[in-house]
């Protein structure tokens, strides 16, 4: 089956209404819903009293109708009676304020009453429903990454740091305590990051966002075992939400997933839209590797962006080619947010496939013609997206670099991970993520000719060691700036910057000379580099393009280390996306890189899963791909050979013969 539907709230609605619900989602091909996502209060209306009778009304009911439910645990929204009755199951900001209910995700991860609620709503739903006919996967709580800084996280965050660290000493070495005279004589001494005069210690509130991700992943665990145990056949996902606010390491918390769900939402309402999306499933797919890189879509959004402070509503035929886009880089189906647009609440205006206006709506209409092809795709769209390409990904480095005190407060992590993921994207490479920080990367990079480092600002020794020896076995390595310069405690390697990879790259930074806004600085090729400069030495790699300007005038920018059989490229500029794109096609054609479809028209994107390859044209004119063989279009099954005419804006699957 692939997954086709959304977040199901029929919470919101009478029962006449379900009615048509079920009736609209037969006549769109819906196949599965996500439902109980926020309904801790209806179906638990007091401590311990439980409502179950519409959820068995309802679930009968999509049964009787064909459709699938992924069954939530309601956990991320507790209902006002707990907060009541349970205050210190509230969440504390930093500032020390208490929340109160009102909104959702108002818990405290680490307060005993929240987890034994959320532990008595799961049993009895698993209870309830473990082996009823339409549950296809449990969904445990939403978006995991509330945020708690009152003395219950304390007490579990100074159990996590003595496990990490095994004694005070060597906290206190690890975090550098001996600077501004934070020395710990006492656990008991150590809080959450809370409200400071100045800096905070930034090894201080990494460790705390390292804890913040393994309490969440604790409490996700819990309810996962309850469910498993209840129905061992029955899969259990989560779906993971990304943003800079998010403690969740997501490539860790993978392994303990039956099924990586994601929520995706795209913002911009040009090409980058399409970028995005290209970025999100790809990224989705690296945390699935250990599912041969098959992971689902759980929620987009069907029709508005919400371009920064404004919604963009679709053009005709974006929601289809967004979705097969997902689905050609490895998910599982496409499902949204939300089912049915609801009369009130807080989210009132977020797009559904059910719109306001009901069923006779663009959107609604589009939706029927996508259920069409997904139904017409069923069955055919398996096996791996290959690729040769790789991006580091590393949740830790992104939030250390979010830390004051940097060296520029423009750096952005996501930012430079992002533009190296569309210069690949739009040279056609097929591109996936790894994750130096897990400890089977050597394995993993065995995959790849190319692996680019955007970032990677913490490495431990071992990681360091694996990149080596891709390196040395073949690989083409890619470093940019603020790569390799501390450990996993976030001190700095000492001697040169980027310490872990001096001698891979054969390059010794002994300076950084970060540019300000709008300036830039000239490179002996002819491109300027932006955002950061710095002063490099050679010690082994050959310099490929020397700064022209500044200071740095005639001093190493880019450079390349023959090392082994492989070689590992620095690049120490900020770099425009053109100026940057240009230099992975190098990259690329050195190391024997092809696009996945040479040959394609502009705005046009082509991806490969399995035996099939998806062709997209973002564009508003039609255009003719050349194909490299005869080939069937997978829904209409017409025979085609030689090249292929794709629709603007239009999204086609087709199998090469
Ligand atoms: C998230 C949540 C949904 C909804 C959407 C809105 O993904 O899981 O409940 O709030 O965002 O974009």
């Amino acid at each position: 089956m692939l997954f086709f539907g959304g977040d199901y709230n029929p919470e919101q609605w009478p029962e006449e209404v379900w009615v048509e619900d079920v009736a609209l989602m037969r006549q769109a091909g819906v196949t599965a819903v996500s439902l109980g996502v926020f309904a801790w209060s209806q179906l638990e209306p007091e401590e311990g009293r439980f409502e179950f009778g519409w959820l068995d009304r309802i679930m009968d009911r999509l049964h009787a109708g064909g459709i699938k439910v992924a069954l939530a645990t309601p956990t991320a929204s507790p209902p006002p009676w707990f907060t009541l009755a349970h205050p210190e199951g509230l969440p504390v900001t930093a500032d020390g304020v208490r929340l109160t209910h009102g909104s959702r995700d108002t818990y405290c991860v680490s307060a005993p009453p929240y987890r034994a609620a959320a532990r008595r709503i799961a049993a009895e739903l698993a209870g309830r429903y473990a082996r009823h006919p339409a549950l296809a996967l449990w969904h445990v709580h939403n978006e995991y990454g509330t945020d708690c800084r009152c003395d219950l996280t304390a007490a579990s965050f100074r159990g996590w740091l003595e496990k990490r660290h095994g004694s005070l000493d060597a906290l206190n070495e690890a975090w550098t305590t001996t600077f501004w005279s934070q020395r710990y004589s006492d656990w008991a001494q150590i809080t959450p990051p809370r409200a400071t005069q100045y800096l905070p210690n930034p090894a201080h509130v990494l460790d705390f966002r390292r804890f913040l991700s393994d309490e969440l992943l604790g409490a996700f665990v819990e309810q996962r075992d309850l469910l498993r145990a209840a129905n061992p056949d029955v899969p259990i996902t989560t779906n993971f939400v990304q943003g800079g606010w998010v403690s969740v390491d997501h490539a860790r918390w993978a392994a303990e997933l039956d099924v990586v769900a994601v929520d995706h939402y795209p913002a911009a309402a040009d090409d980058e839209a399409e970028a995005e999306t290209a970025f999100g499933g790809d990224l989705a797919r690296g945390w699935a590797h250990r599912d041969g890189g098959e992971w689902l879509l759980m929620e987009t959004a069907p029709n508005l962006i919400y371009t920064p402070g404004r919604m963009h509503a679709k053009e005709p035929g974006r929601l289809t080619r967004h979705s097969l886009n997902y689905l050609a880089r490895g998910s599982r189906g496409a499902m949204y947010f939300q089912w049915r647009q609801p009369r009130g609440g807080a989210e009132l205006f977020h797009s559904a496939l059910v719109p306001h206006a009901g069923p006779d709506s663009p959107v609604f209409r589009e939706a029927i013609g996508l259920g069409r092809t997904l139904k017409a795709l069923t069955g055919k769209v398996a096996g791996p997206v290959v690729a040769d390409v790789a991006v580091g990904w590393d949740a830790p480095s992104w939030w250390a670099l979010q830390a004051g005190g940097l060296p520029a407060a423009e750096i952005d992590y996501l930012a430079g991970v992002r533009q190296v993921h569309r210069a690949l994207y739009r040279s056609g490479f097929a591109t996936d993520f790894v994750f130096p920080g897990l400890d089977e990367i050597g394995a993993r990079l065995r995959s790849y000719r190319i692996v680019v480092l955007p970032f990677l600002y913490l490495v431990s020794d071992a990681s360091a060691a694996a990149l080596r020896d891709f390196v040395a076995g073949g690989g083409h390595l890619v470093v940019g700036h603020l790569s390799g310069i501390a450990d996993p405690a976030g001190r700095i390697r000492l001697g040169g910057y980027p310490g872990a990879f001096r001698d891979l790259l054969g390059v010794r930074v002994v300076e950084w000379r970060p540019l300000a806004p709008g300036t830039t600085i000239a490179l002996d090729d002819g491109e300027q580099g932006v955002r950061w400069s710095e002063r490099v030495e050679t010690a082994g790699a050959a310099t490929l393009v020397r700064y022209a300007g500044d200071v740095l005038a005639g001093a190493p920018a880019i450079t390349r280390n023959r090392y082994g059989s492989g070689s590992a490229w620095y690049v120490s500029p900020g770099l425009d996306d053109d100026a940057l794109r240009r230099l992975l096609d190098r990259v690329a054609a050195e190391a024997g890189v092809a696009p996945v479809l040479p040959g394609l028209p502009p705005r046009f994107e082509a991806v490969r899963r399995g035996e099939l390859l998806f062709l997209f044209n973002h564009g508003d004119v039609p255009g003719t791909v050349p194909l490299p063989g005869p080939a069937r279009v997978v829904v209409s099954g017409r025979e085609v050979s030689g090249s292929l005419t794709v629709p603007p804006g239009g999204a086609t699957a087709i199998r090469l013969e």
